[in-house]
């Protein structure tokens, strides 16, 4: 299932990954795609605010990730760098999905190692502030719990 939803602000963009991250329990990765400045990591940062992290929620685009103490505890992975992820590098990036909701930017490039996700995010430039967010999911329960 499929659901498009429009987003006007970054505030807008934090309160909708805020919905559909009530929704999630440990174990979940969610793949965050999208064009760079498109908001991706916004969205972490609202859905991280909603699961208790307190602690700011930055790009981790020059380490492959961060990991906050949440309710449940919450990764943020980012493979901007990455154009494959090796076994060895899956290694270091396995600590990241234990007992956490997983939060993948640029989820392409670990489309061999990573769990499927329970859902995908994309979100989409459609002018100034604006942005256009693609929710998929199989689970189609999850999305409309957020529309
Ligand atoms: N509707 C919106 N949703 C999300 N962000 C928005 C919106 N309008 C403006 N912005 C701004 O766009 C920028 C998005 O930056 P952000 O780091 O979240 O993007 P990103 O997709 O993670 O980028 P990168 O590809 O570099 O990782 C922020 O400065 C944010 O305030
Ligand atoms: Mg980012």
């Amino acid at each position: 299932m499929r659901v498009a939803l429009a987003s006007s602000s970054a505030a807008e963009t934090e309160g909708i990954a805020a919905r559909l991250a009530g929704w999630l329990v440990s174990g979940d990765v969610v793949a965050v795609s999208g064009e760079l400045g498109s908001g991706k990591t916004t969205f972490v940062r609202g859905a991280c605010r909603e699961l208790g992290v307190s602690s700011p929620v930055t790009s981790p685009t020059f380490t492959i990730g961060h990991r906050y103490r949440g309710l449940p505890d919450v990764s943020h992975l980012d493979l901007y760098r990455f154009s494959g992820v090796s076994p060895a590098e899956w290694g270091d990036l396995e600590p990241y999905f234990e007992n956490a909701i997983v939060f993948v930017e640029w989820p392409e490039a670990g489309r061999d190692v990573l769990p499927p996700p329970r859902a995908s995010v994309l979100l989409q430039h459609a002018g100034g502030d604006s942005r256009r967010i693609l929710l998929t999911a199989d689970d189609a329960a999850l999305l409309e719990g957020i529309t």
